[in-house]
């Protein structure tokens, strides 16, 4: 079944709860198209898990586009979200709806994700006015990492919990049709869940939000480096991948690899010939 705008809403409605993964490339769209996953976000992550960057503030939308674009061709049911990189929004509402619209025209995503509540809602309104589906975020969002001071639970405190509800409502009433709470305590993320008509999204919130998203390349345990509390492991591909490389270093250099079955005939008379004549 296609998922669409509609079929996610229907899932909050029924109590279904919706897969989300982020992703960046063909092939591993094909294989979540292949797992049944409800939605792809195509994140700004990819700043640091594609191209090394320390946080996501370089990635542009020439960026964005390209990995849209190479994840879309991978899918048929999954409902395709891309993120809009920092200041492809902030600075006027037009660059919003500009960019938005790029993404849908150039990256061929179903919607679009931006950072930030209340401050952000003239440019959801201006998307969402050109028909674009807009998924708002909150909580942590990594764009704003130099005014955190870095990568903090949000919400602890009276104060930021009540904005963060009113941020939450904000964005619902401005027109988006879905929302990311990132690492937001899960008492608080269950509240707005249940505060809310439209699905809530967690990433390091609770069980009780609407739906999950996780970046691919934490739940396969491809990194060395950082581990956030919230991600769980559901197999060891990093360490997979590397006992294959070293196999094929080892094959390699061992001359084991390419075997016969691995490589491709010639008449054998033909090859007598070019030798005496070499
Ligand atoms: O960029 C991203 O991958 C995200 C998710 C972590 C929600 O925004």
């Amino acid at each position: 079944m296609k998922n669409t705008v509609t079929t996610l809403q229907k899932q909050k409605e029924e109590g279904k709860k919706i897969s989300m993964l982020t992703c960046y490339d063909y092939t591993t769209a094909c294989l979540m198209e292949k797992a049944g996953i409800n939605a792809i976000l195509v994140g700004d992550s990819l700043g640091m898990t594609m191209m090394g960057y320390d946080d996501t503030l370089p990635v542009t939308m020439e960026d964005m586009i390209h990995h849209t674009a190479c994840v879309a061709r991978g899918l048929k049911d999954v409902f395709l979200v891309a993120d809009m990189p920092f200041l492809s929004y902030q600075t006027s509402d037009y660059d919003a709806v500009k960019n938005a619209g790029r993404l849908i025209k150039e990256g061929h995503a179903q919607a679009v994700k931006l950072e930030g509540g209340a401050s952000v809602c003239r440019q959801i309104e201006a998307i969402t006015k050109a028909d674009i589906p807009v998924v708002a975020h909150i909580g942590l969002t990594p764009q704003s990492i130099n005014a955190f001071g870095g990568f903090k639970v949000q919400g602890k405190n009276e104060e930021r919990a009540r904005q963060l509800i009113e941020d939450a409502k904000a964005v619902e009433a401005a027109g988006a049709f879905m929302v990311t709470l990132e690492c937001v305590p899960a008492k608080l993320a269950d509240l707005i869940t249940k505060e809310l008509h439209i699905p809530t999204i967690g990433i390091g919130a609770s069980a009780g939000c609407d739906g999950q998203v996780l970046v691919y390349q934490d739940m396969l345990n491809m990194f060395d480096g950082l581990k956030p509390k919230f991600v769980k492991h559901y197999a060891n591909i990093g360490e997979e991948m590397v006992n294959a490389f070293r196999a094929y270093d080892e094959d390699v250099k061992a001359m084991s690899f390419p075997e016969a079955e691995h490589t491709f005939k010639i008449d054998e008379e033909l090859m007598e010939k070019l030798s005496r004549e070499a």
